[in-house]
């Protein structure tokens, strides 16, 4: 009968187990001091010897030399240990009995003395599953145990273990296994096993357990059952659905390139190639990820698992890119990774996910823009993603608009220009500040209801209290009587107008309208609109009166 390989080569002693030196050594050191506790809590991510080392453990305190933290690994314990049926070491799924009736069973268990060795061993797996009133249990037997007791508590999400329980523990953090050392026990147990894989096909199943050492063995025993006895990278890539580092460079030159063309193209070969979308976004996360780190950790290194010639190759790429691109990238491959896994759409999403990572690529970063409004020199010029000079006649740079000021919402469509001149000042001053109303221009629609309007050939005369000239020299002004005469013409403002203060300024009375004229006046406001010539002020609020 096959035998899995992540049971075939479960680690019988310390020297065997990969990373974890931490814990090996504290529970090395403790056994040889004889200082054993009755609780323990082994946290950490699956696949990293949570239980190979609670068994190790118990070998440790049952062998018959023992304690020891070396244990013969031939006496009756440590075989039966090995094997799993050890009449002393009582091994349990919280995932399946995690209820009152088994601790209560449990609780009865422990008051017996070990039937033949010197510790009875509870090895608890998914501890975290166990229900309130089973921890209550649990707990009465950990205030006042029996001296041979031992509990060790495995679990993968150790913050739900109850702060009672956890305290009269000694916990220990298992952490995923380095890359390097994953790919030497892949190609140990490779050779163990006959098996010939080439280099690249060590490194992806090392890369697919993402330090797990079982998920790697789960990942082998895989490869073997489809490949057979000769694995080569890109089969194994092929089968865990795992994609080549060229495939996720496509989307790199995409961005590069600024290429929405190809970035659909890249959503049209996964699908007609049947691969799996999700899959690919999860690598294209990955991908981010190891580019963002590759740019601030530098190459090689240890924060990314891949082998020397990738890490150089991720490098290249990384230097491509501002740190600001790859980390907004990471972000929003997280979240169409996310949106991913609920779609009924995946190819819509991801197709409108991968124009998103472009789009985001032209943002001007927000934090630029007010840095260099406070230092009162002009922002740089946007760079598109790669650096890359924006292309002529390309989008203008969006930006994320800070709360106050919003960048204009789209224009309606223009008004049809009017038939035939202005009938008279009233109906101009009624259609120019509708129009002004549209393009929500407040301000300057309130600033012309005030105005008396003298119109001539070619200018317009807004006769109009001083407080109100800013506003009716905002350029908005002069496109919605474009707008509302079919023409261009000259503004003119000019001091007078008999037309008292328009009803709503009145609200905040000729004080208001002050203020906001000062605060229209301001440099660092001119140079946004200079900056930002579609965003429009429409309120001004005095803070200190709010
Ligand atoms: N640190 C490790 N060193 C060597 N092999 C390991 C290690 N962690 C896990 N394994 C392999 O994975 C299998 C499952 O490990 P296990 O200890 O049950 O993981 P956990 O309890 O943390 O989920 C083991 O049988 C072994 O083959
Ligand atoms: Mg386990
Ligand atoms: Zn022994």
């Amino acid at each position: 009968m096959y035998q899995v390989l992540a049971r075939k080569y479960r680690p019988q002693s310390f020297a065997e187990l990969l990373g974890q030196e931490p814990v090996r050594a504290t529970i090395e050191n403790a056994i040889a001091q004889k200082r054993i506790a009755h609780g323990y809590i082994f946290a950490g991510q699956r696949g990293t010897g949570k239980t190979t080392v609670a068994r190790i453990l118990a070998r440790c305190l049952n062998c018959v030399e023992g304690p020891t933290p070396h244990p013969c690994g031939r006496c009756s314990s440590c075989l039966e240990i090995a094997q799993g049926n050890a009449p002393d070491v009582i091994e349990i799924d919280a995932a399946s009995n995690r209820g009152i009736n088994e601790m209560r069973e449990l609780r009865e268990n422990v008051r017996y003395r070990p039937s033949r060795d010197r510790y009875k061993i509870f090895i608890i797996d998914e501890a975290h599953q166990i229900t309130n009133e089973a921890f209550n249990a649990l707990l009465k037997t950990l205030e006042e145990p029996p001296e041979w007791a031992v509990f060790v508590l495995c679990t993968t999400e150790a913050h739900k273990i109850p702060a009672t329980i956890a305290s009269r523990c000694q916990q220990f953090a298992f952490r995923s296994v380095d890359f390097g050392v994953l790919v030497g026990r892949m190609a140990e147990i490779c050779r163990a096993e006959g098996i010939e894989a080439d280099d690249e096909a060590l490194a992806v199943l090392a890369q697919a357990g993402e330090g797990s050492v079982r998920d790697s063995l789960s990942a082998l025993d895989q490869a073997i059952a489809c490949c057979g006895q000769r694995l080569t990278g890109p089969e194994v890539r092929q089968l865990l659905g795992l994609y080549s580092l060229e495939t996720l460079e496509k989307t790199a030159a995409a961005l590069e390139g600024n290429s929405p063309a190809a970035m659909l193209e890249i959503a049209a070969d996964l699908e007609n190639s049947g691969r799996n979308l999700q899959y690919y976004c999860r690598e294209l996360c990955r991908y981010f990820r190891n580019l963002l780190v590759a740019k601030i950790a530098g190459t090689p290194t240890r924060l990314i698992a891949a082998p020397a010639a990738e890490q150089a190759r991720l490098a290249a790429v990384a230097g491509r890119f501002r740190e600001e691109d790859l980390t907004r990238w990471l972000q929003i491959s997280l979240d169409i990774y996310s949106q991913l896994q609920y779609s009924l759409q995946p190819r819509l999403h991801l197709e409108l996910g991968l124009l998103r990572l472009l789009y985001a690529g032209r943002l001007q970063p927000i934090e630029e823009v007010i840095g260099a409004l406070a230092g009162g020199g002009a922002p740089a010029a946007p760079e598109t993603a790669g650096g890359a000079k924006q292309p002529a006649g390309g989008a203008p740079a969006r930006m994320a608009a800070p709360a106050a000021v919003r960048p204009a919402p789209v224009r309606p469509p223009a008004a049809p220009p009017a038939a035939g001149p202005a009938a008279g000042d009233g109906s101009l001053k009624q259609r120019l500040t509708a129009s002004l109303e549209a393009m929500n221009a407040g301000m300057s629609a309130h600033a012309v209801e005030a105005s008396e309007i003298r119109e001539s050939a070619n200018a317009v005369e807004f006769m109009a209290p001083r407080s109100s000239h800013l506003a009716l020299r905002a350029p908005d002004v002069g496109r919605a009587l474009e707008q509302v005469l079919g023409r261009k013409v000259k503004v003119v403002v000019s001091e007078g107008g008999g037309a008292a203060e328009p009803a709503r300024a009145g609200q905040g009375g000729p004080e208001r309208n002050e203020a906001a004229e000062r605060a229209l006046e301001h440099p660092a406001v001119r140079r946004f609109q200079e900056l930002f010539p579609q965003s429009q002020v429409r309120e001004v609020r005095n803070l200190r009166e709010d």
